[in-house]
């Protein structure tokens, strides 16, 4: 526990993981190696060092969730810390309590803030006003602890990153955004389909070419964008908070599903990814979902290895 400060913010902390673009290159380099050792010390030698011992971190959840409650909850038990779950109504985040009072209560509690939430930016106001890590969980702009647990699926099915292609399919919404961004970082080229109107922001491209050269290709064709795929990755077409736009969305995605036929345009070797919760026969089909290229389970495993990792570094001093 850091000391907490009375009032102005607390400034960066280097140990926050609040987006991808917002740490260095090298804490993501160590991060995705940190991720590899744990998992094959707990993996084959059935070892997890309790680092993190007497430690608790906070989960605040603004949205459901069902791997990364558990994967941060059982990271922190693997490290010999616990996880304190915060429910959606139980502290009415900016309502009952105002955001940077809860960022200072926490602080004087607990070790490091997990957050899920809408608004990107209260997980930047929890960020400038706590004194001990904070994490992104997810918010509407970004995903980041998923892209990185991605990168580890990826790594292990082809033993390196750079110059692999990802091909993301679908909506361009916080999980793309994220991967956009670890694919920048580690030299991955990022083709994207979506449909028009659905796209990442152009300025999300710039940015990122502005600091890696990063290989891109822009598509409203879902075959087009995987001709070269190593990676196929999809994700819902309806994120938590746009419920009320499903019938509308529903249509216009309809093309963008990942099916056999897709898969064949495809190189034969590629991957399937979807970060989880999938919709069935939705955006994805049971014949993908459930077949021989698909990586999802051994990717929704990775979430708890790379959250040990960044645990054990902002917390545990590895
Ligand atoms: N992929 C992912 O973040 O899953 P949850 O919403 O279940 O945490
Ligand atoms: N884009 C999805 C990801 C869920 C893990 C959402 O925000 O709901």
């Amino acid at each position: 526990m850091a000391a907490v400060s009375n009032g102005a913010p607390t400034g960066a902390n280097p140990f926050d993981f609040v987006d991808i673009m917002s740490s260095s290159p090298q804490t993501l380099g160590h991060l995705l190696s940190l991720a590899a050792r744990l998992k094959s010390a707990h993996r084959q030698l059935g070892r997890n060092d309790p680092v993190c011992a007497g430690k608790v971190l906070a989960m605040i959840f603004e949205k459901p969730s069902l791997r990364t409650r558990v994967s941060f909850d059982v990271a922190m038990t693997h490290l010999g810390g616990s996880a304190i779950y915060i429910s959606p109504n139980e502290i009415g985040l900016g309502s009952r309590e105002a955001v940077p009072d809860v960022a200072r209560v926490l602080s004087g509690m607990c070790d490091a803030i997990m957050a899920r939430t809408f608004a990107h930016q209260t997980i930047e106001q929890l960020a400038a006003f706590a004194s001990v890590p904070v994490i992104n969980g997810l918010s509407d702009r970004s995903h980041p602890c998923q892209a990185m647990a991605d990168l580890l699926t990826v790594q292990e099915e082809f033993g390196s990153l750079e110059g692999r292609t990802l091909a993301y399919i679908g909506d361009g919404n916080n999980v793309a955004r994220s991967l956009l961004e670890a694919c920048g970082v580690f030299k991955m080229n990022f083709a994207i389909a979506t449909p028009p109107g659905y796209a990442l922001p152009a300025a999300d491209f710039q940015a990122l070419q502005s600091v890696y050269r990063i290989k891109t290709l822009i598509t409203s064709s879902p075959k087009e964008a995987v001709v070269q795929a190593d990676v196929i990755y999809t994700d819902t077409w309806v994120s938590m908070g746009q419920e009320d736009e499903k019938a509308a969305r529903m249509p216009i995605f309809r093309p963008y599903q990942i099916n056999s036929q897709l898969l064949a345009a495809a190189p034969a070797h590629a991957i399937v990814m979807h970060c989880l919760p999938a919709y069935r026969n939705v955006e994805i089909t049971d014949a993908v979902l459930d077949g021989p290229q698909s990586r999802v389970f051994q990717q929704a495993h990775n979430r708890l290895h790379f959250q040990k990792a960044l645990l054990a570094f902002q917390i545990g001093g590895m």
